[in-house]
């Protein structure tokens, strides 16, 4: 290896970007160093295939045994190769088809009605001014237009606070969460007070801009989570912050500058100015929070799967390394337990569940899959281990729900259609498309109820038949032709495979077992629950039948399904408007059980049991 320090020039969306390194480095982390972020699941190790780039010219290492597995006969022809098993070797020239700018993120929650009592509040204030009959000193002035005692400044407000009144002739805006004063703001602010409502999630960070005057939401920002090309899910992320050097420290910057920057975008949009910015809320899982704000994540990956905390956090923004203003606080929603988020207490908050008589049900669908159960009277709650292959992940011809992916698939005429997000050429298919085919081949009896894809001369059904010419055979495995060559954009066929089955099979089992188990644990049956909340991105997109035809959800329930969009998003969204959800916050930690389901010989049984199709 030698010294000499190599360009490697990007093209993405038709501009061109230059990066410089030394030889040997490798490609996966080049980008990353330059901020550009492709899909890696798998977190680097050359296993899920996904992190894919083309290059159109120069010098870089061999092809390695991984990246000749992963790619296709027609994508290695055309200079693709896997970031991750790349190093530079000299001058580089390569190109990127993302299209990560265009991630279909749900941002939406349920509709909701609070009343406005944030944690923050601001109060023009006419102080009177020093005379020799009243030498009452800056603070107590202060504290008397204000009508309080003992309250808290920080110190470097104090310093600030005589030229702060004179040089605004005794006029100023006070900023204070009960008795702790804030900021000092010139003339009269009170009605330009915002906050941000935040959901981290494992693969989408969601922004909400909002007026804490009249609770309007303002704007909303979405954004694939900036850690995603450190891995897909949350152990990798926690392997990569144990067991890199520097690696939560990493971690934690990307999170917490791409929140930064998101926040600074909303701002200079909307024309607000950032001082004006006091309060974020954040809802998150448990393993997104730890690495926010920078605490050690590893014992979660492990039994007894221990976080550092989950309790509420309340600190300046600074802290967490978030620069807006010195006045601004972040408040991290509690969570229940290592696999049981904030993200989920906050879904909780959005629907009502901890406060309703009628028993509800909630699932969430990420990355892993969590359930909660119950209503005024308790709360129990569970996470499988799902993994994410309904956000495409192991899935062969997976991707997320960006243009391109195949979003429902239906036979029609005889034949399979689908749709693709954005109406482009087909490019893989993402969760709600997985659910429909799935659900189109049971019906047409090409998988039968082990989750076999039959070959031909065992189709019995009329459809089946019709529907031969779509078998094949990827990788020595029986698969299924969704889309033809002809149709995608790469040009080779988009398919379902043995494998892809068996992986749908396994996840949708966790989280139908999952849901079982809880129901079990409370003494209830399903013909109980009054409603089943769908939290996640994915759970707005599905075909709530097709969703019960595969035995991810419970056929009883089928016409109780409300999709709640981004429930997480919705929760830090109301506790910014109202510090008593804040405070409910707390309450439904307390009320929510955890059971783990890991050791769990009921969750074993039920798990075989769900496998099947009915
Ligand atoms: S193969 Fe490169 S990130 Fe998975």
């Amino acid at each position: 290896m030698n010294n000499q320090i190599y360009k490697v020039t990007l093209i993405h969306n038709g501009q061109k970007k230059e990066m410089t390194c030394p030889q040997g480095t490798n490609l996966m982390e080049l980008l990353q160093e330059n901020k550009i972020y492709l899909e890696a699941p798998c977190g680097g190790k050359g296993l899920c295939g996904k992190c894919k780039i083309r290059v159109e010219s120069g010098n870089l290492s061999e092809l390695t045994s991984d990246e000749d597995r992963l790619l296709s006969n027609k994508e290695k022809a055309e200079g693709y190769r896997l970031a991750c098993s790349t190093w530079i070797m000299g001058d580089a020239v390569v190109s990127l088809d993302d299209s990560s700018d265009t991630a279909q993120i749900v941002s939406r929650g349920l509709e909701y009605s609070v009343d406005i009592n944030p944690s923050v509040s601001k109060e023009f204030l006419t102080i009177e001014s020093p005379s020799v009959e009243d030498q009452r000193d800056d603070l107590k002035r202060l504290e008397d237009a204000l009508n309080m005692r003992y309250t808290f400044i920080p110190l470097g407000l104090m310093q600030r606070l005589p030229s702060l009144l004179r040089d605004n002739d005794y006029k100023v805006t006070a900023v204070y969460d009960r008795n702790n004063i804030l900021a000092i703001e010139s003339g009269n602010t009170a009605n330009e007070q915002y906050g941000i409502a935040v959901d981290i999630g494992t693969t989408t960070v969601v922004c909400y801009l909002v007026d804490l005057v009249n609770g309007k939401q303002l704007d909303v920002a979405s954004r694939l989570n900036a850690q995603k090309s450190y891995g897909g899910d949350v152990i990798s992320r926690i392997a990569y912050a144990a067991d890199k050097a520097e690696g939560l420290k990493r971690l934690q910057m990307e999170i917490t500058s791409q929140l930064e920057e998101m926040i600074k975008g909303l701002a200079s949009k909307n024309k607000i100015e950032l001082e004006h910015i006091y309060n974020i809320v954040i809802a998150a899982n448990t393993t997104m929070i730890h690495l926010f704000a920078g605490l050690p994540p590893e014992h979660i990956a492990a039994a007894p799967f221990t976080p550092v905390a989950t309790r509420l956090m309340v600190y300046p923004a600074e802290q967490f390394g978030v620069n807006i203003n010195s006045a601004c606080r972040i408040f991290v929603l509690p969570s229940i337990s290592g696999y049981v988020g904030a993200d989920i207490v906050a879904g909780i908050l959005s629907t009502g569940m901890d406060k309703s008589d009628d028993l509800s049900l909630m699932i969430d669908i990420g990355t892993n899959g969590e359930m909660v159960l119950g209503n005024k009277e308790g709360l129990i709650s569970c996470s499988t281990a799902a993994g994410p292959a309904f956000e495409g992940a192991n899935i062969r011809n997976g991707v997320g729900g960006v243009a391109g992916a195949i979003n429902t698939v239906r036979l029609e005429d005889d034949d399979i259609r689908y749709t693709t997000i954005s109406g482009m050429p087909p490019i893989g298919i993402c969760g709600s498309g997985i659910v429909d085919v799935l659900a189109v081949l049971l019906d047409a009896g090409i998988i039968d109820e082990t989750g076999r894809i039959l070959p031909a001369d065992e189709i019995e059904s009329e459809i089946g038949k019709k529907l031969k010419e779509r078998l094949t055979e990827v990788d020595d495995m029986p698969a299924f032709i969704i889309a033809k060559g002809e149709e995608t954009r790469s040009g080779e066929p988009i398919v379902m495979t043995q494998k892809d089955v068996r992986e749908i099979q396994l996840a949708k089992a966790a989280i139908a077992a999952g849901t079982r188990v809880i129901v079990q644990k409370m003494g209830k049956s399903m013909g109980e629950i009054k409603r089943l909340y769908l939290a996640g991105g994915f759970g707005s997109y599905i075909d709530k039948r097709n969703a019960v035809r595969i035995g991810l959800l419970p056929k009883e329930l089928e016409h109780q399904i409300i999709a709640v969009g981004n429930a997480a998003g919705t929760g830090a969204l109301l506790s910014l408007l109202s510090r008593k959800l804040i405070q409910r916050s707390n309450i439904i930690k307390t009320m929510v059980k955890y059971v783990e389901l890991s050791t769990s010989p009921e969750f074993q049984e039920e798990y075989v049991n769900c496998m099947y199709f009915d």
